[in-house]
């Protein structure tokens, strides 16, 4: 049965999760395939990045502090593991077009999506 707190957190969620398609605050730049990092984004890292499917870091605002962990490790390291693979990340996010500047350039468009 829904008590008040439940249906509390259920619209907090909503919340996270839609307010994140009005986020129009980061700057875009085409990567080599001619796309921008928003757009290859959405088609090869939004279906984890956004819900935090199998542990991954979760990406839009608010999430600034599963990014900061990260980011101890320094974004050199962050983008070889997003390019490698890292547990259940698969290579490139199975970006098959992205080359390793597109994958870096992607992992900063989600690190400042998430502030
Ligand atoms: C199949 C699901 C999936 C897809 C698709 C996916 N990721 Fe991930 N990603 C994960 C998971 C799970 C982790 C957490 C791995 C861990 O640290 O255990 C992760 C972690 C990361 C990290 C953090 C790496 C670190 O060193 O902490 C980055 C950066 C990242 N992904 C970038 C991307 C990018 C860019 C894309 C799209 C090109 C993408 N991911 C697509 C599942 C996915």
């Amino acid at each position: 049965m829904l008590n008040l707190k439940t249906g509390l957190f259920l619209s907090a969620a909503l919340f996270a999760s839609s307010s994140f398609a009005d986020t129009k605050a980061v700057e875009l730049s085409a990567l080599s395939n001619g796309t921008e990092a928003e757009a290859t984004y959405m088609a090869s890292c939004f279906a984890c990045h956004s819900t935090g499917a199998a542990g991954a870091p979760k990406v839009g605002p608010g999430n600034a502090d599963a990014w900061t962990a990260r980011l101890e490790k320094g974004m050199d390291q962050v983008v070889t593991n997003a390019i490698a693979g890292i547990n259940n990340m698969p290579p490139k996010g199975l970006c098959f077009t992205c080359n390793d500047d597109d994958i870096k350039q992607l992992v900063e468009y989600m690190v400042d999506s998430s502030k």
